[in-house]
């Protein structure tokens, strides 16, 4: 099934409803090495120094955060309907631990824009280039979301991806749990 280049905002209200209700799936991979597949809940699309961004949140002690740092790239998919298994394995194991594509029998394609892949079973995915990251630190966050978020440290590197490109599965509609 072909898959074209959308308009960078197009799925923006489905992007978040999928946010808030299950989660979105992260994929980074190292520079010729096996990708990973995380679920995220927390996330900002918008526009940052004139450019399309999709910033994702990524604590200290994620798998994906050590190869978010070993390569400058990454993916967001949107998942289809009857993937929910597949967002509570990506969100509850670590691919330190398990081959979560392999496990999951997801496809990993190359991005068109990216080296990084992205799930061929996803509807929608954003491509993304980290223009720049930040960690956050003790202090910085007020008190009440600090104490919330991070009562045992493990804080969120937070890496601003400049949107490359959106791209979409001809029948989206019909595949997307939406
Ligand atoms: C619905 C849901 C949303 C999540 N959102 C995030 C998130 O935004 N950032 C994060 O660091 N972890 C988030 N997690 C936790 C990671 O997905 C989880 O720790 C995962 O096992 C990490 O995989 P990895 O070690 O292979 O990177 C979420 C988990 C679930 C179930």
């Amino acid at each position: 099934m072909g898959r074209d280049r959308v308009n960078n905002f197009e799925f923006i209200d489905e992007t978040h409803r999928q946010m808030r209700d299950g989660g979105l799936f992260l994929v980074a991979a190292r520079k010729n090495g096996k990708p990973n597949a995380m679920t995220i809940g927390w996330g900002l699309i918008g526009t940052m120094w004139r450019k399309p961004f999709f910033t994702v949140a990524v604590r200290l002690s994620r798998h994906t955060q050590k190869l978010m740092e070993e390569s400058d790239e990454f993916t967001v998919c949107l998942p289809a309907k009857g993937m929910e298994e597949a967002l509570e394995i990506c969100g509850t194991m670590s691919g330190r631990d398990i081959d979560k594509f392999n496990e999951l029998n997801l496809t990993a394609s190359k991005g068109f824009q990216v080296d990084a892949p992205y799930i061929a079973e996803c509807p929608v995915h954003y491509e993304c280039r980290v223009a720049y990251k930040t960690e956050l630190r003790p202090g910085q966050l007020i008190e009440e979301l600090e104490r919330d978020a991070y009562p045992g440290g493990n804080y969120h590197v937070l890496y601003f991806g400049q949107i490359l490109g959106v791209y979409a599965e001809k029948d989206v509609a019909e595949k997307l749990s939406y």
